[in-house]
């Protein structure tokens, strides 16, 4: 049983379906109903951007066609997602209230033009929208078609109006409650910037402050905040006339604007839109940065099941190239995000429209208006293997290991000047991490600093720069208790309004469990290199005897710690590369430098096997990846894929049972783009 979406004992197939658009053609709301079926499809997403054709005038509601679709898709066992229409504003808000349109960080307003572009302070805008969704929750919000509400649409950027910067001003007082404490927290005394009073205070507009780093961090967690806030104000109606509903957002794995992580409470089910860029590359590759979002998503509530709520059945029109996906993708993908803990296949779009930005926007239903396309062919095929998966509706995701990617820290590394300039690599550098654990197989979680390290045993901190608060005694304890940690170089740095550290790196308590000193760091040019030469005790902890090493080698010293490599040139040789500490029952590893791959594929391997990490004990070939969801019965549930366009086989450690055929197997042959799920 989903264990979200309690009505609903399947996986979810369907996806944005616009029948607003369509109004005028009642022959195609029929036949989509009958293709809908034919495709296996259980949901629909319904009103995304309908809020013209349901409020055509201010308060003049438009009901009637929305009952007969949601009735329509009900009578055919189809499931209705429905939104609240505050992704785009009608014409006539705009016109009578223009404070509802959002101001840019050029300082301009946008006229009435596209979407996702409203103020989410503006207290007009919030009544609008409260007397909208009042009027849909007390029509739909008991419907026994209707299954979750889709809160307005992808949320993201902010506006810089003046009802804006009054609410940021006015979050800042709340915050710091004097000046006096605002301009040390800034350290404002920096090019007396020191703010003499609270309305001189300014978002970072284009033409604005840049330069004071605990201002603009502080500006992006104020957009956050207020479209909780925002989304808050939106949930309360919905809950009011059906508490027992649940309500999910559109999210956009790692869009850097929102701390998502702050969502976790106001959603009762993640969701997440995925759109990678299939057949560019190495489909390989992009498989694990697809399954490292995925993981993301999902680790905003750890162990529930998320949704994906958009994916494209063929070529995305809004990439520089719309390279349609390779027959088996399809399948392969969508199942993908199932293997990582998705109880929905959901697609943008069901069908394409005549005319607008996303008229060639890959859909199901194209405007040839059949079933006879290849793209129909592989959803329908698709569709039918879900039917077959709904044990695994509601199943978890359980991980023994973490590792903390976090959305302010990431902000805080990119606003800071110095190391490499234009990106200082934070997420390649928690891609290094999470690549070896992936691709042996081991499920892992991507929490943030404010998540709970219960239940984990290894957790992976890497360029862990800010210390937000609770977070160093958190690790501690963990360590304490016998957790394994994993930290690198340009951590300990800052607290979390950026001010640094005094008395020595890692700060904030840090230097104990590390059992190092910091001293500099060093940023290499991108041909320099250095290497790491590994010491007995490093070869006992699985590594080679050398390892290739770039872009920041860290110069530390030894305050407790075990060294287990050091750099073997230039004026740092024979300083630590990596070491490890004992602290309480537990190991603290620090690697002082990017290393080349090798290293954190040895390095993991050993600290996987000493932990026992891996869902099974099987050697996984290249392009082949393991996820391992948890049934009702806390039975596991082994999903293996071939990212390869060969097939290839595989002994299994033990004998397995195929869930969809109920067939015993021994060795596992998987066809190229293949999918197998094993009990
Ligand atoms: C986003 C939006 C959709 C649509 C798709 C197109 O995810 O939520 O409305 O624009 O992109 O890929
Ligand atoms: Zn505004």
């Amino acid at each position: 049983m989903n264990a979200t979406l309690t009505r609903v004992p399947h996986l979810l197939h369907g996806g944005d379906y616009n029948p607003d658009q369509w109004l005028r053609y009642p022959e195609i709301l029929e036949k989509d109903v009958e293709l809908m079926k034919k495709a296996g499809c259980n949901a629909m997403s319904v009103g995304i951007f309908a809020w013209a054709a349901l409020e055509p005038e201010e308060g003049k509601y438009e009901f009637g066609w929305l009952d007969q679709v949601i009735d329509r898709l009900y009578q055919n066992g189809i499931y209705t997602v429905l939104a609240t229409p505050s992704g785009a504003r009608p014409g006539w808000m705009a016109a009578k209230y223009p404070e509802v349109l959002r101001v840019n960080a050029d300082g301009r307003r946008i006229p009435f033009s596209a979407r996702h572009n409203h103020c989410p302070t503006s207290p007009v805008y919030r009544e609008k929208v409260r007397l909208i969704n009042t009027a849909l929750a007390r029509r739909y919000a008991g419907h026994p078609g209707v299954i979750l509400w889709h809160i307005s649409n992808e949320y993201g950027g902010a506006c810089y109006c003046p009802l804006c910067r009054e609410a940021f001003r006015e979050w800042l007082k709340k915050k710091y409650g004097t000046l006096d404490e605002l301009n040390h927290a800034w350290w404002t005394a920096f090019w007396s910037k020191t703010y003499p009073s609270w309305d001189l205070i300014d978002p970072p507009f284009d033409n604005g402050e840049r330069g004071v780093h605990g201002l603009t961090l502080d500006w992006m967690r104020f957009v956050t905040d207020q479209t909780v806030d925002f989304m808050k104000a939106e949930v309360a109606p919905l809950k009011e006339a059906n508490p027992a509903l649940p309500v999910t957002t559109n999210m956009m794995g790692f869009y850097p604007g929102l701390n998502y992580f702050k969502f976790r409470d106001v959603s009762d089910v993640i969701s997440w839109d995925n759109y990678p860029s299939w057949h560019e590359g190495d489909d390989r590759e992009t498989a694990l940065s697809t399954a490292m979002t995925h993981d993301l998503m999902r680790s905003i509530k750890p162990g529930k099941p998320f949704l994906m709520m958009e994916s494209c059945p063929s070529a995305v029109n809004w990439k520089p190239y719309a390279k349609l996906k390779r027959p088996g993708m399809h399948e392969l993908a969508s199942l993908q995000a199932v293997a990582r803990g998705s109880d929905s296949v959901q697609y943008f779009q069901w069908r394409k429209g005549r005319g607008g930005f996303e008229k060639f926007h890959g859909a199901v239903v194209g405007h040839l208006g059949t079933g006879d396309t290849r793209e129909f062919r592989e959803v329908e095929a698709l569709g039918k293997r879900l039917k077959g998966l709904s044990k695994l509706a509601g199943s978890r995701f359980v991980s023994r290991a973490a590792i903390i990617c976090d959305t302010e820290n990431r902000w805080a590394l990119q606003e800071m000047r110095g190391l490499i300039q234009e990106d200082k690599g934070y997420l390649a550098e928690v891609r290094r991490h999470y690549a070896p654990l992936f691709r042996m197989g081991v499920n892992v979680d991507l929490i943030d600093e404010e998540s709970s390290l219960e239940g984990y045993e290894l957790v992976a901190a890497p360029m862990l720069y800010m210390l937000r608060a609770g977070i160093a005694e958190k690790l501690r304890a963990f360590a304490e208790k016998g957790g394994t940690l994993v930290f690198t170089y340009w951590s300990g740095i800052v607290n979390d309004t950026d001010l640094t550290f005094l008395g020595g790196f890692p700060g904030g308590g840090l230097q104990e469990l590390f059992g190092v000193r910091m001293e500099e760091i060093d940023t290499l040019y991108p041909a320099d290199r250095n290497g790491a030469e590994v010491l007995p005790a490093g070869k006992e902890a699985g590594l080679q005897d050398r390892y290739e090493i770039r872009d920041y080698t860290e110069i530390s010293h030894p305050a407790g710690a075990e060294v287990l490599a050091v750099y073997e040139s230039d004026f740092i040789r024979g300083l630590p590369a990596l070491t490890v500490n004992r602290f309480g029952k537990g190991r603290v590893y620090y690697a002082a430098a990017v290393f080349e791959d090798g290293f954190y594929r040895d390095f993991y391997r050993k600290l996987v096997s000493d932990l026992s990490l891996r869902p099974l004990e099987v050697d996984l070939p290249e392009g082949v990846y393991l996820s391992e969801r948890r049934l009702e019965d806390n039975t596991s549930c082994y999903i293996f894929q071939n990212f390869n366009t060969e097939e290839v086989s595989l002994a299994l450690p033990k004998t397995l049972t195929s869930l969809e055929t109920g067939e015993s197997l021994e060795t596992l042959v998987l066809p190229g783009y293949g999918t197998v799920f094993l009990l």
